[in-house]
């Protein structure tokens, strides 16, 4: 077993929970790693010996951004969607079928490739930890492929066959349903930990509350723990069906309505309120309320939902800015969100949180403390931090 003492760490910000911001802000502070996990923190004047040191010379270290929410593995370019979006016209998920054509029509190399670059730039931004959907396959043999690909870089891989119904199932919309809670699921299932659907009765090519149950259901039937993209477009059933059935976090809440908030509010042990603010800004959308959730007692995640149609973006220092610009959260918050908040949207302890026994997983800033991340926006003062242990890039696939 090696280890590294990584010290000179000018601000580090644990996300464990205490002090009034719950960031567990510490100073004049070094930490050991052993293996891929912090194995002690303490006072920089008493550190134990270590193999080898690493000085990150009076930097901020934060959590690893933990980006609960993407859609990596896809193929094809929808630049000329985004241009019409900024002339006014409005998302409705219509363009998930053009990307479908082109992810279909790529090798499995090709594929893995755009993913892998991918992963390596949101990785030079800070992310350690990334969920991936499928979802833009829609057969089985292309869906399984979508989450092979994904396993290769990551565990938190997410079955997305109620993305959208294909062109080919427009006029029997139950038949397409029918082959994601029964063939698709049982060929997807074994390369997936989480299910998710598009419940969005603002955009026919998306699934209603009945349909969206019947594929959660099918999917928790089979062990997968539930996601929902919901309340993306206006007011709609998916909070409360996430709620309903205890999914662990139901994603976008860009329209809600009283009775939604108090549902979350509820329910803030078991299903997190994951907010996307670069898809309202990508889709030129109303940002939701923050402020109105925290004060709920909702528990928030923050995640870029990196994809063609509504956000390519993969930066979590962007989206933080974002939430601090546009939906009315502190720094605090939104670094907590991003991190902390996203790790419980995965149902994870050993991330998000820097405390001993956890996963080595650090993001250091080019700047002496967090609010350099709203405070610098557009500027890539982040990245995740190399410590050289083999296993730990390994075991999170990044
Ligand atoms: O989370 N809303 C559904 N899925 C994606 C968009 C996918 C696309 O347009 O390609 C989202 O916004
Ligand atoms: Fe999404």
């Amino acid at each position: 077993m090696s280890s590294t003492l990584i010290n000179g760490i000018g601000e580090l910000v644990t996300c464990d929970g205490t002090g009034s911001d719950l960031l567990g802000v510490r100073s004049k502070t070094a930490l050991v790693v052993e293996d891929d996990k912090i194995a002690w923190i303490g006072a920089a004047t008493e550190t134990p010996p270590a193999d080898t040191m690493i000085d990150v010379d009076g930097r901020a270290v934060i959590p690893g951004f933990v980006d609960s929410h993407s859609h990596l593995v896809f193929a094809g370019d929808r630049a000329g969607e985004f241009v019409a979006r900024m002339t006014g016209q409005p998302y409705d998920g219509g363009g998930i079928g053009v990307t479908m054509a082109a992810t279909r029509a790529a090798s499995d190399d090709e594929l893995a490739r755009l993913v892998e670059a991918r992963i390596a730039e949101l990785r030079a931004l800070g992310t350690t930890t990334i969920e991936i959907k499928s979802g833009y396959g829609l057969t089985v043999t292309d869906e399984v492929r979508a989450l092979r690909i994904a396993r290769q870089f990551t565990s938190e891989t997410t079955f997305l066959g109620a993305h959208v119904v294909p062109a080919e199932y427009a006029y029997d919309r139950a038949a397409y349903v029918d082959l994601i809670t029964g063939p698709m699921l049982e060929a997807a299932a074994p390369y997936a930990r989480w299910i998710d659907v598009f419940c969005e009765p603002h955009s026919a090519h998306a699934f209603d509350a009945n349909e969206a149950r019947q594929v959660l259901k099918a999917g928790a039937a089979v062990g997968l723990g539930l996601r929902v993209h919901g309340n993306q477009l206006g007011p709609g059933p998916g909070v409360q069906l996430a709620v309903e059935l205890s999914a662990a976090t139901v994603d976008h809440c860009t329209y809600l309505d009283d009775a939604d908030v108090d549902a979350l509010a509820d329910a803030a042990e078991t299903t997190v309120a994951t907010l996307l603010p670069g898809v309202e800004f990508c889709t030129r959308s109303p940002y939701p309320d923050a402020t109105r959730l925290l004060a709920a007692g909702v528990s928030i995640a923050l995640a870029t939902d990196c994809n063609p149609g509504t956000c390519y973006s993969s930066s979590m220092p962007w989206v933080i800015s974002l939430a601090v610009r546009e939906m009315g959260m502190t720094p605090a918050q939104a670094l907590f969100a991003a991190t902390a908040g996203s790790a419980k949207s995965l149902r994870r302890t050993d991330i998000g949180r820097l405390v001993v026994g956890n996963r080595a997983d650090f993001t250091v800033l080019d700047a002496p403390s967090h609010l350099h991340l709203a405070y610098r926006p557009g500027v890539p003062i982040a990245r995740a931090l190399d410590v050289p242990i083999t296993s730990q890039r390994a075991s999170a696939g990044l």
